[in-house]
């Protein structure tokens, strides 16, 4: 494949402190952070409910970073255009949240944002073949979506290293993100199997030496994709 760029780490900010959400985009600045992922449940694709779109517009006037908002809610088409209104760069809605998928990633690209599809864990890659060509990237799950602290699901390396197989073949473009149960310790591995930005939130935020952490993962995926 062509130019791969990155490794890009994406810390989820559903582990920061909500209090001092400036101090922690000042912090993600400084650690070298590539993205600000932001976890956007409805209580219905999910149990939980996170953050909306005041708040993203809110971490829109504070940062410079590249904003990355994960859509985890039902009928995606209703709100998508909106959270790049409200300042998103890259948005990401469920393969198994949205019926007309291929309208939902259009109007994402009109309205100029980079583009992607989310997999749940028992969602495979093949589900996206026919969309994959329109994708700035796809997002494999490592979790199940819902809340951040959840053990890593070892059968995802397998799905990054179908979906690296499958963007060769086609000679795609699209970027592969993984999220969920992210730390230094896998990201090595992920990194060899093809991808090319890591979502953390609590292996970040919740760690003694958050700086450490980033650049911890940032190492590990760089030695793996040599
Ligand atoms: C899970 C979210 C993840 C999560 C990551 O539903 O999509 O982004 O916050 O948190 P960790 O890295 O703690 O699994
Ligand atoms: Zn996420």
């Amino acid at each position: 494949m062509g130019m791969r760029i990155g490794p890009l780490i994406a810390p989820s900010i559903l582990s920061a402190n909500f209090m001092k959400l400036s101090e922690e985009l000042d912090f993600l600045k400084s650690a070298g952070a590539d993205l600000v992922h932001v976890d956007v449940m409805d209580g219905r694709f999910t149990s939980n409910i996170t953050i909306g779109l005041p708040v993203v517009e809110a971490l829109r006037r504070e940062t410079p970073l590249t904003i990355d908002c994960h859509l985890m809610i039902m009928e995606p088409l209703k709100y998508a255009v909106d959270f790049v209104k409200a300042g998103a760069d890259w948005v990401s809605i469920h393969q198994e949240a949205d019926p007309h998928l291929h309208r939902t990633i259009a109007s994402l690209k009109n309205a100029g944002a980079k583009a992607g599809i989310a997999l749940n864990p028992s969602t495979p890659v093949e589900a996206l073949t026919d969309i994959l060509d329109d994708l700035d990237f796809v997002l494999v799950m490592s979790v199940n979506p819902g809340f951040s602290g959840q053990a890593f699901i070892a059968r995802s390396l397998d799905k990054v290293r179908r979906l690296d197989l499958l963007r060769q073949q086609r000679g795609a473009s699209f970027l592969i993100q993984v999220d969920g149960g992210i730390d230094a310790t896998n990201a090595h591995s992920l990194a060899e199997a093809g991808a090319d930005c890591l979502v953390a939130g609590n292996a970040v935020f919740k760690s003694p030496n958050p700086a450490g952490a980033v650049h911890n993962i940032k190492v590990a995926m760089a030695e793996g994709r040599k």
